[in-house]
């Protein structure tokens, strides 16, 4: 890690109370136990850093919405899952790597029972996603890549699984990352796209969205883009603030 001054983390819902980034990692171990995969699917929660009014993005990427506690919060909950799942845009335009790089975080999922780094799963359906790309370099990452297309990334170094979507959405390869990979945590990193599917498929148990204090106007990339048949209710469970941004964990009502 870096020599950097860790964030301050403030709970202000339910309770207040002062946290650590390492405080924040453990519970976020202990409440694993809490939160029973389907026997069907992964229990799978939605990450997403947005402006004050609602955009994913400063420059076409999320970097500038994203302070240090932001980033903390993003690395702890990549650190406690067993699959991470993106879209083929946010891949190419975030220059997508490794999930877990820090050997203390590697270490510590080993000992609570994980393995070193969680599977990165890409949705990419006309396979867009870039063979380029520093996670496909990688030897040691598991990547599964899910996609309509028949082809494969030409290059790629790391060991990549093809999941060939179907047309039924994205069920299949939740269903697929319990049963055949033995998944039961994931975490989705968006893009607004993919953040959208999920929803609307009902597959997403808790949804985190991080503000910044941070007006960006246009252009309009929000949270969630496309249609979800019916608004979706959700429960305010945890509020964390630093530094003027604040972290909010939300329930989605099945
Ligand atoms: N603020 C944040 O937290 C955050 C997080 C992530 C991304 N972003 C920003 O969001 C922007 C990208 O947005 P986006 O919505 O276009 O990103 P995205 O969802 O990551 O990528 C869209 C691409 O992913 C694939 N995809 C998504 N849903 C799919 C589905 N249901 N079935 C099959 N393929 C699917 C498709 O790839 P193919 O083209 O291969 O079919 C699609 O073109 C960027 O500016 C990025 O920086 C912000």
């Amino acid at each position: 890690m870096s020599g950097a001054v860790p964030p301050r983390l403030r709970r202000i819902f339910p309770e207040p109370a002062e946290l650590t980034v390492e405080s924040f990692l453990e519970e976020l171990l202990a409440r694993r136990a809490d939160r029973a995969p389907r026997e069907d699917r992964p229990w799978l929660a939605l990450n997403m850093v947005a402006s004050a009014d609602g955009r994913v993005a400063l420059d076409g990427r999320s970097e500038g919405l994203s302070g240090s506690a932001d980033r903390a919060l993003f690395h702890a909950l990549r650190a406690t899952t067993d699959a991470v799942l993106f879209g083929a845009k946010t891949a190419n335009l975030e220059r997508y790597g490794r999930m877990v790089k820090d050997p203390d975080r590697r270490a510590l999922r080993e000992r609570a029972g994980l393995a070193p780094e969680p599977l990165a799963v890409c949705v990419s359906g006309e396979l867009s996603v870039s063979a380029e790309l520093p996670l496909f370099a990688e030897l040691e990452a598991r990547v599964v890549v899910a996609t309509r297309a028949l082809g494969r990334l030409e290059g790629a170094r790391a060991e990549v699984d093809y999941l060939r979507l179907g047309d039924a959405g994205l069920e299949t390869l939740v269903r697929a990352l319990r049963s055949d990979h033995g998944v039961e945590h994931a975490l989705c990193e968006g893009g607004p796209r993919l953040s959208a599917t999920l929803l609307a498929e009902g597959l997403v148990d808790e949804f985190y969205l991080t503000i910044a204090p941070l007006l960006v106007g246009s252009p309009p990339f929000p949270v969630v883009q496309g249609p979800l048949a019916q608004p979706i209710r959700l429960e305010l469970l945890d509020s964390i603030e630093s530094a003027g941004t604040v972290f909010q964990r939300y329930g989605v009502a099945s």
